[in-house]
């Protein structure tokens, strides 16, 4: 979908009004393209005093073939700054992160990106460490309103004895495949495992593995789909009887196979079961991704807008998810995502019953990390205003309202959303588990 104002704002006299009003001025993102390394450019690692996890950091992105440096001379510019806060034991430790950040913020290069690493509050030794560890997401949300140009900020809460496990985050967190995630607060090896396999093959990833995708035939779904395959994945496209031909031309041109089903019809969780364990004995990586909106204030809703909502959003991922468990055709090291929304975690006007069903599939996430086993991990991407025929249909204003109510001034694209959920799908990304990332350019709402 196209976004006039973006397009107008970066012509010249575009630019005259922007500044001279205080418009909105959206910057325009750097976006991942094959083949690029995962950062054009050099790393900075600082750590407070006995940090636990800035040695592992900087190995990390040695061997991810990052350019590191330990320390900031006049002049240098970074491409990332990436500061390991987990020595901060009490609140008047907090001055290390302004210490460090305040002479190189500035240093930082357009659509830059910013990690800061930490201690799980609720594993701190002590109240006074957990106080300190939590008063750092202030900090990241509050830095990534003030970076600007396209960057970004996040914190990353990596578990002690999860520090060897944050290779596949790192590389996505600073690389572009993040450009629209910001404000985030990623837990690694707090749920489940502290351990995860290497990252290997970075270009194909996925190779070998099935991935089943529901809503597949266009939108975010078909971006989704493009992005595992493009990452090595054999993927099993799932979209309703109207949408079969472009699901069939689809999965064809990616080498893919398809299932035509309403995933609310009674037997759907079985044919699709069916399909993986006739075709390919079990599957890797199930996105639930399919997803209807019916909006009507709560005063207007009519039971099937109600009902139809609720089926497709939240009883339909529920009833595949526990077949494709119950029958033990998820694989070792397999991977359930769902797709949530901001709606569900700040609320929106007009969408109670979407609101349900996607605050529900955070509910899916909660209830069922603790539980599984064999490096199998379930985490949600929750998306902002992302540019699709879905939010083509959002009146005018509210549209462009809800496209620069962020930090970045401009909606997403779908292959944000698909970058995100590649990233949770990596055989590196075992130790992610319970999380639920919002792609929301650090939307205002629900913050
Ligand atoms: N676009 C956004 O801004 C946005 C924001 C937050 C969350 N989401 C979520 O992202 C997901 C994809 O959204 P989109 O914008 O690409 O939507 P879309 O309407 O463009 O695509 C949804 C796909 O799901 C399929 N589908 C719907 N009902 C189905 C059913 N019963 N059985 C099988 N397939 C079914 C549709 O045919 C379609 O191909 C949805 O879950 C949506 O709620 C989107």
């Amino acid at each position: 979908m196209s976004d006039r104002y973006q397009f107008l704002a970066h012509t010249p006299i575009g630019q005259f009004v922007v500044k001279n009003l205080g418009l909105p001025n959206p910057p325009t993102l750097e976006r991942y393209a094959e083949g690029q390394p995962v950062v054009d450019g050099t790393v900075l690692v600082g750590a407070a005093p006995g940090g636990r996890i800035a040695e592992a950091a900087a190995a990390t992105l040695e061997q991810l073939g990052v350019e590191v440096a330990e320390s900031a001379a006049e002049g240098d510019r970074f491409k990332g700054l990436v500061f390991d806060a987990s020595g901060i034991k009490t609140s008047a430790d907090l001055v290390a992160v302004q210490e460090f950040f305040t002479p190189v913020v500035r240093s930082l290069r357009g659509c830059g990106r910013v990690v800061v690493l930490a201690t799980p509050p609720e594993l701190a030794a002590d109240a006074g460490e957990r106080v300190a560890q939590r008063a750092l997401e202030g900090f990241t949300r509050s830095l990534g309103k003030e970076v600007g140009r396209g960057s970004t900020v996040q914190l990353v809460h990596v578990a002690p004895g999860a520090e060897t496990a944050i290779t596949s985050t790192l590389a996505f967190l600073l690389s572009p495949k993040s450009a629209y995630v910001s404000a985030q607060v990623v837990r690694i090896g707090a749920t489940g495992t502290t351990q995860a396999e290497p990252l290997t093959d970075s270009a194909q990833p996925l190779s070998g593995k099935v991935a089943l995708v529901t809503g597949a035939s266009r939108g975010i779904g078909e971006s989704i789909a493009r992005t595992l395959a493009r990452d090595g994945a054999t993927v099993v496209g799932v979209d309703v009887p109207p949408m079969a031909s472009e699901l069939a031309a689809l999965m064809t041109e990616l080498g893919g196979e398809s299932v035509t089903v309403d995933i609310t019809s009674i037997d759907a969780p079985q044919r699709i079961a069916k399909h993986v364990a006739d075709k390919h004995d079990g599957v890797d990586i199930v996105v639930h991704n399919a997803g209807i909106t019916r909006d009507k204030k709560l005063a207007n809703m009519k039971a099937d807008g109600w009902r139809s909502t609720i089926a497709v959003n939240l009883t339909a991922p529920e009833r595949i998810t526990a077949e494709l468990l119950e029958q033990k055709l998820v694989r070792d090291n397999g991977r359930i995502i769902g797709v949530a929304s901001i709606a569900g975690i700040a609320g929106n006007l007009g969408q109670t019953n979407y609101g349900t069903s996607k605050a529900g599939v955070i509910g899916l996430v909660d209830a069922l990390a603790p539980t599984l086993h064999n490096g199998v991990t379930v985490n949600a991407v929750a998306p902002g205003f992302i540019e699709t025929q879905m939010t083509a249909k959002i009146p005018l204003v509210i549209r462009e309202a809800g496209r620069r109510m962020n930090s970045l001034s401009q909606g997403g694209l779908p292959i944000d959303v698909a970058e995100t959920i590649a990233w949770f799908a990596s055989p590196a990304s075992t130790a992610v588990n319970g999380n639920v990332v919002r792609v929301c350019g650090q939307s205002l709402l629900g913050a």
